[in-house]
């Protein structure tokens, strides 16, 4: 019984029953000592991603950057960073990695570039020439305001003094260095449809789209009312109203991505309802975007002090929302944890359950939901946050500013540490914890980042052979989800909660040609499930389970996968 709400073409995409991984390449693996991650470290762990069940492989940004952003901040669109590797290393991950039969997706981060980009230096030799229209420039105000006052995503205005030239400012939604292209220009478009043709020629299998609903600015700019005391308002408040960037995406579409079958994920924030359709529908803009409900959750509009801390009951109301909300859509990409988040077993698992239990119970939970799983790096080994002493250890440009933000609003330092530290990007940008030598076995030299300490307790090393490690059952729920007469169900069949109005209990189907019943106990207390018909156990995170006639009694943080067997 495959999803019939979904049509024949959707239900036949080659990525459906796939698995994928993120790899924050700076702090992957280095190769060469210099204690930065590289294309070189990538090509020697394929054979550790294949043993995950890695299918795809989605890079963070290696472009030449001045990593003001880490790489979200693009010089140039054409090469990899030195620091990272050569064209012909990419050339070689590539090909390495198809042998593995894995693809790789690249990071297209095209809402901006960086103030060092050779358009921008011409924008700024000649504002009003060729240049200049690649970018937003305004004519600073006579009396000396700024064009408008909203608020860019890492803080401050959005608007900057265009170097060289005292009378203007250009727009950044993001960081100062990162300046914002202007979409308008049709040249510009074809500048980004020409990079996306020429990465995917090389061979990659797509993209996953960076900050991709900013692209579409309110236009002409506004001053909108201020969010906050600084007088500001938010610039993604104005992205909400801008109307047409349909036009943007589906002309990006036809002419990149469809000819070339590319499988892309759609960086969306906040969509609407509506908007659902649209992006990962039929003939939708993207393959497939990110579930960010749940990561979202808690969010307020003043700074990271203010938000309210998540509990596993508000994340299984939301991914349960949300999988019923895409069901006759599309698929959605399902993450944890990526590199702009903490680490999920921080943000979701309380003290007592951040164990490997909990993280297992966890896993199982999103790994099974309908879309595609993405396992972000270290997150298969259960890596948590990063136990941050000072303010001075930040690095991440928004960990700075809100510590800025919580002291301003009158927060303690220690308070205001706290904020930042729980929040911060820094967590899931750490060395990965590869085993527990010196520095993790992530380089030999000196790491650009600190490795957690608790890489001598959590590693991949001690976790590759230990047959009940987090990292065997990842291997276990990859190998079972691919598995060939699983791989249908998990791919196409429909999510059907269960148990809703147990706290913590968070199950549901997976029903198509078989009905699997995924029950994960994300919480101390023991749980007894009732099923009806004749089951057996396909996975379990502990080593054990008990039954009493048709009872499943769940201890706490266990999770099951029971097939229901309609026969007995
Ligand atoms: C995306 C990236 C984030 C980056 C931002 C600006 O949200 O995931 O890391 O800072 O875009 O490019
Ligand atoms: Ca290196």
């Amino acid at each position: 019984m495959i999803n019939k709400t979904l049509s024949e073409k959707q239900n036949k995409q080659w990525w459906y029953g796939k698995i994928a991984y993120q790899i924050y390449l700076k702090s992957f693996y280095d190769s060469n000592g210099d204690g930065i991650g590289d294309i070189r470290g990538v090509i020697l762990k394929l054979d550790y991603l294949k043993s995950l069940g890695v299918d795809i492989l989605w890079l963070s940004p290696c472009y030449p950057s001045p990593w003001a952003d880490q790489g979200y901040d693009i010089s140039d669109y054409y090469n990899i960073d030195p620091r990272y590797g050569t064209l012909s290393d990419m050339d070689e991950l590539i090909a390495e990695a198809a042998n593995r039969k894995i693809s790789i997706l690249m990071d297209l981060v095209v809402n901006h570039c960086s103030d060092e980009h050779e358009w921008f230096k011409k924008a700024c030799e000649d504002p009003d020439g060729r240049y200049g229209r690649y970018f937003y420039i305004e004519d600073r105000r006579i009396s000396g305001e700024l064009p408008t006052n909203q608020r860019s995503v890492f803080g401050g205005s959005v608007w900057e003094p265009l170097p060289g030239n005292p009378g203007k400012l250009y727009l950044h939604t993001f960081h100062k260095k990162q300046p914002d292209l202007n979409w308008e220009n049709p040249e510009v478009r074809e500048s980004v449809y020409s990079i996306a043709s020429w990465w995917m020629d090389r061979g990659i299998a797509g993209f996953r789209i960076d900050a991709v609903t900013y692209i579409k600015k309110e236009l002409p700019f506004i001053n909108r009312p201020a969010d906050r005391e600084d007088g500001l308002c938010y610039i993604g408040r104005s992205k909400e109203i801008a109307e047409g960037l349909s036009v943007f995406l589906g002309e990006m579409r036809d002419r990149v991505f469809v000819p070339r079958h590319a499988l892309t994920i759609g960086e969306v924030f906040n969509a609407q309802e509506n908007e659902t359709e649209a992006m990962i529908g039929e003939n939708g803009y993207f393959s497939s975007m990110f579930d960010f409900s749940h990561i979202s959750l808690g969010q307020k509009k003043l700074g990271w002090y203010s938000w309210d801390p998540v509990t596993i009951e508000d994340y299984k109301k939301c991914v349960t929302e949300a999988q019923q909300r895409i069901a006759g859509i599309g698929y959605f990409s399902n993450v944890i944890e990526n590199h702009d988040r903490p680490r999920a077993a921080n943000r979701y698992l309380p003290d007592s359950g951040r164990s490997e239990d909990g993280k297992k119970c966890l896993a199982l939970a999103y790994f099974m939901l309908r879309g595609i799983p993405f396992i972000y790096q270290g997150q298969e080994i259960g890596m948590e946050n990063y136990p941050f002493k000072s303010a001075d250890e930040f690095d991440d440009v928004t960990s700075i500013d809100e510590y800025r933000v919580s002291l301003e609003a009158g927060l303690d330092e220690e308070r205001a540490l706290e904020t930042a530290a729980g929040l911060s990007r820094d967590n899931t940008r750490t060395p990965m914890q590869w085993d527990d030598t010196d520095n993790a076995g992530f380089t030999t030299g000196e790491p650009w980042f600190p490795v957690n300490p608790g890489y001598k307790v959590i590693n991949a090393g001690e976790q590759e052979g230990r047959s009940d490690s987090l990292l065997n059952f990842y291997r276990r729920m990859s190998g079972l989800r691919k598995a060939k007469e699983y791989i249908n169900t998990f791919a196409y069949g429909d999510f059907i909660p269960e148990y809703e109005d147990r706290e913590g209990l968070f199950a549901y189907h997976r029903r198509g040609e078989k009905d699997l019943l995924v029950l994960a106990n994300l919480k101390e207390e023991e749980e007894v499930v009732r099923i009806a018909s004749g089951f057996g156990i396909l996975l379990n995170t502990m080593d054990e389970f008990s039954t009493e006639k048709d009872m499943l009694h769940l201890r706490g943080w266990q999770g099951v996968i029971v097939e229901i067997d309609e026969k007995k």
